[in-house]
């Protein structure tokens, strides 16, 4: 969670120092601060508190603790990448950055159906 703080932090600076002059950050500024604010802060956050509470909702443990870490991994991984790329201009590096975010969401998403579909709702 405290990685979901520091994202909406640095996306407000980057933001801010953009506002001020928009010449001092080369790149997709705007760009860049969007996608630290709704995969970093937003994003980040939702993992974090679903992987928190879904399992003691379900009162099921989390289908997979080493996919969990993958998932935070690819993440944390994908979003910088991403953000390079945008201030770069280099769309390659976005595309890569873009492929890891996603390979993190879709991990997110079976872990999540599989926690609590697998062994349907507890009587
Ligand atoms: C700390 C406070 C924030 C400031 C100072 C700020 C400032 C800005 C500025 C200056 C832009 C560019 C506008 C333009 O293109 O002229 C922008 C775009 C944007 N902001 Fe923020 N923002 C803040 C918080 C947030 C938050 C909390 C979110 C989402 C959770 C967010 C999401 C976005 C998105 C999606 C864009 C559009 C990016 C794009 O065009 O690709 N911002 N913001
Ligand atoms: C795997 C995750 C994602 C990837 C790879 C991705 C990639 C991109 C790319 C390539 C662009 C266009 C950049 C350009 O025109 O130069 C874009 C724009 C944008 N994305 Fe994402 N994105 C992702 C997730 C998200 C999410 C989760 C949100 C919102 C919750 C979001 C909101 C936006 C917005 C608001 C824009 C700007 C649209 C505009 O041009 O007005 N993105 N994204």
């Amino acid at each position: 969670m405290s990685f979901a703080l520091g994202y909406g932090l640095l996306g407000g600076a980057l933001a801010i120092t953009w506002l001020i002059d928009p010449t001092l950050i080369p790149g997709d500024v705007p760009r860049a601060h969007g996608h630290i604010m709704l995969l970093g802060f937003i994003l980040m956050m939702i993992y974090g508190i679903a992987l928190h509470v879904l399992p003691r909702f379900s009162g099921f443990p989390l289908y997979s603790e080493r996919m969990a870490d993958w998932q935070l991994y690819l993440a944390n991984i994908g979003l910088p990448v991403m953000v390079a790329g945008w201030l770069t201009w280099t769309h390659a590096i976005v595309l890569v950055g873009g492929a890891l975010s996603y390979g993190a969401m879709v991990l997110f998403g079976l872990n999540m159906v599989m926690t609590v579909r697998a062994r349907g709702p507890k009587a």
